[in-house]
């Protein structure tokens, strides 16, 4: 009997053996770099010409790996891979594909400190960010590989006498599954899993900028024991490769993670019927937010003020779940924002292989630019309270950064901007309060500070996000506790990590017999 579901604990770093646990993962990591990394396609290893140089954000120099890219003839015969293995991998019993899960999810938490390791080098991840991004990983693997060994009973339907009706899910063809840089290891493995255990086939794409962590991921799911051609391990260029398989006639859906824009795109892309294609595509997008922390007059100022600067600023702000405003009550507004500021200048930023490192890098030099450029958008809109400077002369680094006396309607408060820099803004009352938390395109995290229960039940009903906190921050929802995706421009509404998520990946059937 599978044991039930716990959420994976996360790593005491203050602990010194911990410490030195990691600090060898990083020297193991280390010997690794400057690797190539190939496509695989249908168990293949397949080497291109044509290969993205990942490096190190912190570190420009330091290559993390030489890793292939796929292109549209490539694409294809992924495509072919996934639709030939689709026939053998949709009849496997749950269990069967459930257990395949669970070895990986073993796996992948004996080699937790290596698989962190990289998203410190790769990605820029602080130890306790890297850490919380591999254990939701092994989360999405173990609940997901619960949640198919609960759907596979079907749904209950009635029947009447001399007839039997039964309710079961089957899946629904080859998925293309696109990842975010953001969570290069959660993400991309919750989406990939999410797919396959429901008995579909997936074509994986990950981010640009960190597919050496993916390639490690797909070579685990090998040693867990998945069948050839069920995960096709195709980086590539979204321009190329991603409009390719978007508006291909046999992609039965799309799992996507990423921005507005790209999301956008491919829902509209997608929803073209092509000539051949006989079903509607399904898009799974999860976009962007702007993501709102509220300070009630009577809340524990102490409280707030952390609560905004660990939500703007974990992970460099590059959270879609970032706190990147906060709108405070007038009456105790000075008094938080001084807290903020004093909170945010004991923050360390620097190169995030050192265990005290509070913020690493932003991720490359376009994200850089245009954190930068929000800058200055923010020197016009408000007062610059601390930060502003950034440097990307080895990595790409930017103080955390906050603007006081932003306007509700600024496009520092409307804007995703996706690093370490908060907009402040003061409201007249709860219901002021309310009216900003709503007026974003979005509609992802927010977090209410209040010690007024009829507020908080207010802003339960009228704060119109898909994952509200009440008296803590907006970021760190835990699988199968919290689980995440928001509503307007956030979305299409699917929650990871819910009850809910893998019927997004699946149709349901009735059958009816006679007696
Ligand atoms: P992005 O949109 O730039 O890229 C995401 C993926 O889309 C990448 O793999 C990229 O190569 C691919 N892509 C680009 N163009 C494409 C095209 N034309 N067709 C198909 N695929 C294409 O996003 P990013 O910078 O990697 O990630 C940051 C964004 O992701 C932020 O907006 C953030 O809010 C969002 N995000 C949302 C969630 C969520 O759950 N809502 C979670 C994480 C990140
Ligand atoms: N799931 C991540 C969070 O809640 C994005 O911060």
């Amino acid at each position: 009997m599978v044991r039930t579901y716990q959420h994976e604990p996360f790593t005491n770093f203050k602990d010194e053996k911990n410490q030195e646990l990691f600090q060898e993962a990083l020297s193991y990591v280390n010997t690794q770099l400057g690797k190539t990394y190939p496509l695989i396609i249908n168990g293949e290893r397949i080497e291109t010409d044509e290969k993205t140089t990942s490096i190190n954000p912190s570190n420009k120099k330091e290559v993390i790996g030489y890793v292939s890219l796929a292109n549209q003839e490539l694409a294809e015969k992924a495509m072919n891979a996934a639709l030939e293995a689709f026939v053998d991998w949709k009849k496997w019993k749950a269990e069967d594909r459930a257990n395949i899960l669970f070895r990986a999810a073993a796996m992948l938490r004996r080699r937790k400190h290596e698989f962190s390791a990289y998203l410190v080098k790769e990605a820029g991840k602080p130890w306790n960010e890297a850490d919380a991004d591999t254990a939701e990983a092994i989360d999405f693997i173990e609940y997901y590989g619960r949640q198919m060994l609960e759907l596979t009973k079907g749904q209950p339907v009635n029947s009447r006498p001399g007839e039997y009706n039964q309710y079961n899910y089957v899946p629904l063809g080859v998925g293309v599954i696109i990842s975010p840089f953001n969570f290069p290891l959660a993400i991309m493995a919750g989406t990939a899993i999410a797919a396959i255990v429901t008995g579909n086939t997936i074509l994986l794409k990950p981010a640009d900028a960190t597919p050496v962590v993916a390639a490690k991921f797909v070579e685990l799911m090998e040693e867990a024991g998945l069948p050839k051609g069920v995960l096709n391990f195709i980086p590539g260029k979204g321009s190329i490769i991603g409009d390719y398989l978007v508006e291909h006639p046999k992609t039965r859906f799309v799992s996507f993670t990423g921005s507005r824009e790209v999301g956008c795109r491919i829902y509209e892309r997608a929803a073209k019927v092509q000539s051949g294609q006989i079903w509607l595509k399904r898009v799974i997008a999860e976009m962007g937010g702007k993501d709102t922390v509220l300070v009630d007059r009577d809340a524990d100022l102490e409280l707030a003020a952390s609560s905004i600067v660990y939500s703007a600023f974990g992970f460099s702000g590059q959270k879609c779940s970032a706190g990147s405003r906060a709108v405070i009550h007038e009456d105790v507004y000075d008094e938080v924002v001084e807290k903020v500021v004093s909170l945010t200048k004991t923050l360390k930023v620097g190169n995030p292989e050192s265990v005290d490192t509070y913020m690493g890098p932003v991720i490359h030099q376009a994200s850089f630019d245009k954190i930068m450029k929000y800058i200055e958008i923010g020197r016009t809109e408000g007062d610059l309270l601390v930060g502003g400077e950034g440097d990307s002369s080895n990595g790409f680094f930017v103080q955390p950064t906050v603007f006081g006396n932003i306007h509700q309607d600024a496009r520092l408060m409307k804007e995703e901007i996706f690093g370490p820099v908060v907009a402040v803004c003061k409201a007249r009352d709860f219901d002021h309060m309310l009216e900003i938390a709503n007026n974003t395109d979005y509609g992802l995290t927010g977090a209410v500070l209040s010690n007024t229960r009829a507020n908080i039940e207010r802003a339960r009903e009228e704060f119109h996000v898909g994952n509200l906190y009440f008296n803590r921050g907006c970021t760190g929802a835990i699988v199968g506790y919290q689980p995440f995706g928001g509503f307007n421009m956030s979305g299409t509404d699917s929650k990871a990590g819910g009850p809910d998520y893998l019927l997004l990946h699946m149709q349901a059937k009735t059958t009816s017999e006679m007696f």
